[in-house]
């Protein structure tokens, strides 16, 4: 299997070194695709000279900051075209440790189409998050699990692998949610078209360095999304049990 680990960045400048260090030692096989959004601080220009040293360190410059969704998207498809088997999505401020990406790679290997780490799961922790962190990541959640019918713990968790597979099977065009909601969103996406979803329990621990980019908006956005998404599908198992019920 050749992996490709997708990293987003926006001004990550204190925390990359160190992840590209640990996933590298952690799980060599594995190249990297750092996607950063011309960050002001030189993330870019740094990835680019950790790329200039070691030829499994790919970068993908974009024009300007257009949110961690986008990025991935623009990752996938990079990866997809160089022929990855599987795409790894992986914070670079150490929320992700690259230690525990090989049990994701494993789910995979062992038939998951998508291997998600979870911190709501039995073994999953989360380090340094208040309780109110903690709360509302858990009420998010499990709002998400039953508004949309999904067998998954931690659905807005961003530590996952991807078969490639399940990649071109969505359709990727037509996902523009931003933060926690593209989570969600290829969640249910990959959900709904009855693919191999599987967690496995990671220890998500709260970045120590720089700042987070999520903002009360995309906590907003994701929850209005997710209630139109629930309403939405619930509307067309009404009308199609209804068009089935005249014929
Ligand atoms: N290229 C790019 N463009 N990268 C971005 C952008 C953007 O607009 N916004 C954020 N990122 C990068 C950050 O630099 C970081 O590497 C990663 O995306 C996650 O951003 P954080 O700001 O650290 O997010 P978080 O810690 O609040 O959220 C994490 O946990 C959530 C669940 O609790 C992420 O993993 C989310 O995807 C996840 O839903
Ligand atoms: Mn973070």
């Amino acid at each position: 299997m050749r992996v490709l680990t997708i990293i987003p960045t926006y001004n990550e400048l204190e925390s990359l070194p160190k992840t590209l260090e640990r996933l590298r030692a952690a799980v060599p096989a594995s190249d990297v695709l750092v996607v950063d959004d011309n960050s002001p601080d030189g993330t870019g220009q740094l990835a680019d000279r950790f790329a200039a040293e070691d030829s499994q360190v790919h970068v993908l410059h974009r024009k300007g900051k257009e949110g961690l969704g986008a990025a991935y998207i623009a990752g996938f498809r990079w990866g997809l075209d160089a022929g990855y088997d599987v795409l790894v999505e992986m914070d670079a401020d150490g929320s992700h440790q690259p230690e525990q990406l090989p049990q994701l790679l494993e789910a995979v290997e062992q038939g998951a189409d998508l291997a998600m780490g979870s911190r709501w799961v039995p073994g999953g922790k989360v380090v340094n998050w208040p309780l109110y962190r903690q709360a509302i990541s858990r009420v998010g959640s499990t709002y998400a699990r039953l508004m949309l019918g999904l067998n998954i713990k931690d659905v807005t968790g961003g530590y996952r692998a991807f078969r490639r597979t399940t990649l071109e099977k969505l359709n990727l065009d037509q996902v523009d949610s931003v933060g926690y909601g593209f989570q969600v969103d290829l969640a249910f996406r990959v959900a709904r078209m009855g693919l191999r979803i599987e967690e496995r329990p990671i220890t998500f621990v709260e970045r120590e360095l720089g700042a987070s980019k999520m903002s009360g908006n995309i906590v907003v956005e994701a929850m209005i999304n997710v209630t139109k998404w629930g309403l939405q599908a619930r509307w067309n198992t009404l009308t199609r049990k209804k068009a089935s019920g005249r014929s």
